[in-house]
């Protein structure tokens, strides 16, 4: 179908395919010279799990500049880096001490600039994250704020209050923390007496700084100069949606769950005061000026988990953010209606604003698709994987991992792949409790498990030590055994392979330009009910996802381009398509 095509044309002209089919236009190509980020493919890296040089078991810059060509063989356009930043390291890094600093866990300054000059070589740009709703407790204007009096400016960069009850020993408001238990924390004075508390939506040691404080804006305004000067290419920005408070602090009978929707969907409870208030927009038009005096389309990505896909794309109209996380799709059930519907709403809303969608299926965040794909419930799914919890069906689930990527790397829009997530690996679900380190698991009381599971070192080369992520085989959790099956020495050059699967598709995406192109849905074709196939076209491309029980035997017309597994063909010669599968095929002229 030629780009552009109106709704309702028949997709083909091919006897077979088009006999009955009906096309509904959702989205439009961009233009030729569409700036970079509206369709590329950005690989997270997470630099603590992706490869250590210095063999002290966690991953580091140096450890990454070195594997680069493994991003540019993949086929990548970017890599986006979680905090390397000074930090004590109570979240992984988001708890950042100096926001103009490597912490020595990952190198120095000067590897940045080397990592830097050696993605720009390999024509790979740079994104950081950076993290503003707040600071680790180890930065220097905390320390300040703990020194200062109660209403001093020092104070005043962070949210400090007075608390309620007698001698103000209870907490301002009833506010939770994100990972768990009360949101707040009641500071010890100079004089040794109980003070004030401080508000921290995440840990103990992340207060939260105060957005509507000048001198906390002037701050960040200088910081992402400091980065662009240095070369970065933009700036992931964490928890986006959750800068601006409302300033009358009220109560609120939600849970400070990451989405709000959760909660915000129950009209007894209400819009959350923390999350996506309307002036928080106002600190991304700024951000947004500064990096339009920058050359080479710097681009801003924001981690908002906004209610509903209207509110997702706020972010990114023309003035604002560039892309921002469809977390939708992420949370869709694996099944052939909802996907249809998430994929619409995106666009749809996404296209209201002018912005390109972004498909996301893992990060540091979430289990792994691959084990979430492979749970009797699909979806978001549970914070964490314990050995006591269900355990993934891995095969089952690496089946459907695979065919939601060539759904995912077929839509146009930008797409992120999580470093791992081009090997088919899954959560380790059997971590020792012991070695847990992510702080929901102790905030949450142990209910919840957390995200270590997603967070495990990579698996490099079978045979080695740790699979080859350090040169000594340390790694700061442990890997599972059986994890030689998913390095990537044991899949590269392998037909078949997770690996090859997913090389080959960001190919043919990068060949066909589907990142620019066009989405319309198929309906109509002999294939099987509406309930269990995806069928839609993207340039000159049928995509196929099979997400029912029964093998689908493709049309005699249709030219196989690539599929998520190996395809077998029966007595006619005709291609079998058969559960949790994808098929890109060529359009008949
Ligand atoms: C974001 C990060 C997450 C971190 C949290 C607090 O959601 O992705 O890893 O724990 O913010 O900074």
């Amino acid at each position: 179908m030629p780009d552009g095509a109106p709704d309702n044309g028949s997709v083909t002209s091919a006897q077979t395919v088009a006999a009955a089919t009906t096309t509904t236009l959702v989205h439009r190509p961009s233009g030729p010279d569409a700036q970079w980020w509206r369709s590329a493919v950005i690989y997270q890296v997470y630099p603590r799990s992706f490869a250590d040089s210095d063999g002290d078991g966690v991953g580091d810059l140096p450890g990454i500049t070195a594997r680069l060509g493994h991003l540019s063989r993949l086929g990548v356009d970017a890599l986006w880096l979680s905090p390397f930043y000074t930090s004590p390291q109570h979240d992984a890094g988001y708890d950042v001490a100096d926001y103009r600093q490597v912490d020595p866990l990952f190198g120095s300054l000067e590897d940045i600039d080397a990592l830097i000059a050696r993605a720009d070589k390999l024509g790979l740009r740079v994104i950081m994250d950076l993290v503003p709703n707040h600071t680790s407790d180890e930065h220097a204007w905390f320390r300040a704020a703990l020194a200062a009096a109660p209403g001093s400016p020092e104070r005043e960069r962070y949210i400090f209050r007075e608390g309620k009850g007698p001698d103000g020993a209870d907490p301002p408001n009833n506010w939770e923390s994100v990972f768990g238990g009360v949101g707040w924390a009641r500071v010890t004075e100079a004089d040794g007496t109980p003070g004030q508390w401080y508000l921290h939506l995440f840990d103990v040691h992340q207060p939260d700084l105060d957005w509507e404080n000048e001198e906390v804006r002037e701050e960040f305004d200088a910081v992402l100069r400091f980065w662009l000067d240095r070369g970065v290419d933009g700036f992931r920005v964490d928890v986006a949606h959750g800068l601006i408070k409302d300033q009358d602090f009220p109560d609120w009978a939600g849970h400070a769950e990451m989405i709000a929707g959760d909660d915000a969907d129950n009209p007894d409870i209400g819009p959350a005061p923390m999350w996506d208030q309307p002036r928080v927009h106002d600190v991304y038009r700024r951000w947004h000026d500064i990096l339009a005096t920058y050359d080479g389309d710097r681009a801003l990505i924001a981690e908002a988990w906004a209610d509903t896909d209207e509110a997702m794309a706020r972010y990114v109209r023309e003035d604002e953010m560039h892309q921002a996380f469809n977390f939708d799709f992420l949370c869709t059930p694996w099944s052939a209606p909802d996907l249809r519907r998430s994929i619409t709403d995106g666009l749809t809303a996404c296209d209201s604003v002018g912005a390109p969608t972004t498909w996301v299926m893992s990060n540091h965040d979430v289990v792994r698709a691959t084990s979430r794909l492979g749970l009797r419930t699909t979806g978001k799914g549970p914070n964490g994987i314990g050995a006591q919890d269900e355990q993934p069906d891995v095969e089952l689930g690496l089946r459907r991992a695979r065919a939601a990527a060539l759904l995912m790397l077929a839509l146009p829009g930008s797409a992120y792949l999580y470093q791992g997530e081009e090997l088919g690996l899954p959560d380790h679900t059997a971590l020792p409790d012991d070695v847990r380190q992510d702080p929901a698991w102790w905030r949450s009381g142990h209910t919840e498990k957390g995200r270590d599971g997603c967070r495990v070192p990579l698996p490099w080369a079978a045979a080695e030590p740790g699979f080859g992520f350090s040169p000594t085989g340390a790694t700061w959790l442990p890997q599972p055994q059986d994890w030689g099956r998913y390095a990537l020495d044991a899949q590269r050059g392998v037909a078949g392979s997770t690996y090859e699967v997913y090389r080959s598709a960001l190919r043919v995406r990068r060949d066909f330009h589907l990142g620019t192109g066009s989405l319309a849905w198929v309906d109509g074709l002999p294939l099987g009910s509406a309930d269990s196939v995806i069928a839609f076209t993207n340039r000159q491309l049928l995509v196929l996802v099979n997400l029912g029980e029964t093998v689908l035997r493709l049309p005699a017309d249709l030219e196989l381009v690539h599929a998520s597994q190996d395809l077998a063909v029966d007595a006619d010669q005709r291609v079998l398509v058969g559960p949790d599968t994808t098929v890109w095929a060529l359009i008949p002229s």
